[in-house]
């Protein structure tokens, strides 16, 4: 069979942006022309597709099946113990990367980092310029990160702890985090495959960004930025969190490209003592 057959019979299972990672995933070890779509598909590459195909119409997320997602025009490894790279992190990723380079800021910290996609993404591109700082609750998720990290080359610090146990004493100039913020009865389709403790919050997915609202400004220097994804839902309550807190002022809301209002750019009022890090 050819690959332009294969991709015809194919183009109704697959959106387009899956179909041209998992070409590319299936056909990038042996650097086949997969842009030459007359290519001969052997019984092996084959084989192949047909199974990430009956793995993907049972639902499974392609970077499962896969093991890898591309974000920010990097390569992360993925499993289920972390969660898949989205676009809209992309989004909140370049935020922070205007944030840090117009503030030449120092030191960031990633809170609840999964595969280390935001991390290794500031790191790629600062490099030497910034520390940084990613941390997780979860081990298995950390260990992905570590493997990433270490494939990228990049020289993050990663910290197993809850939310900011780990940080008593320290602050930072950044804290950028996409924290668990889907209500617990949203949770359902291809997100069951993703682990829970990464997407699940209580009090209408509001309960991780509440509290990190309540205790960030103990971890920012003086000044310092925080900025938080946030669920197409939650601007409002996010905005008068913040106001009833009176410690931030807020610099700017983010737009996902569908048009909804995926996160937020806050800056900390009081002054802070010089961090460590
Ligand atoms: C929505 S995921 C974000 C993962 C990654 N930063 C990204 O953007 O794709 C949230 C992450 O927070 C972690 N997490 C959940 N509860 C946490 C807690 N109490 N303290 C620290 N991290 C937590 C999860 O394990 C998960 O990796």
């Amino acid at each position: 069979m050819r690959l332009k057959n294969w991709i015809n019979s194919n183009r109704g299972i697959f959106p387009e942006r899956d179909l041209r990672f998992l070409l590319k995933c299936v056909f990038y070890g042996d650097r086949s022309p997969i842009l030459e779509n007359d290519t001969f598909l052997n019984q092996k590459k084959l084989c192949d597709l047909e199974k990430i195909k009956r793995l993907y119409a049972k639902g499974i997320p392609l970077p499962y099946i896969l093991g890898k997602e591309e974000f920010f025009a990097l390569e992360f490894k993925v499993t289920p113990d972390t969660l898949i790279p989205r676009k809209e992190t992309e989004l909140v990723t370049e935020r922070a990367i205007e944030i840090i380079a117009r503030n030449n800021l120092k030191t960031v910290l990633d809170l609840g980092g999964g595969c280390g996609n935001i991390a290794i993404s500031l790191k790629e591109f600062f490099k030497q310029k910034i520390t940084i700082v990613s941390s997780d609750i979860s081990f298995s998720a950390l260990r992905i990160a570590k493997e990433n990290a270490g494939q990228h080359s990049a020289g993050v610090i990663f910290v197993n702890t809850d939310l900011f146990n780990g940080f008593r004493g320290e602050c930072f100039d950044l804290i950028v985090s996409n924290p668990p913020y889907v209500a617990p009865e949203l949770i359902k389709g291809s997100l069951r495959y993703e682990p829970r403790e990464a997407l699940e919050a209580s009090n209408d997915g509001l309960w991780f960004i509440e509290k990190i609202l309540n205790q960030a400004h103990l971890y920012l220097k003086k000044e310092g930025y925080l900025i938080l994804e946030i669920g197409y839902n939650h601007k409002q309550r996010v905005n008068r969190i913040a106001a009833n807190l009176g410690l931030y002022k807020i610099v700017e809301w983010i737009k996902d490209y569908s048009n909804h209002w995926r996160g937020v750019i806050l800056k900390g009022k009081r002054q802070k003592a010089k961090g460590k890090r």
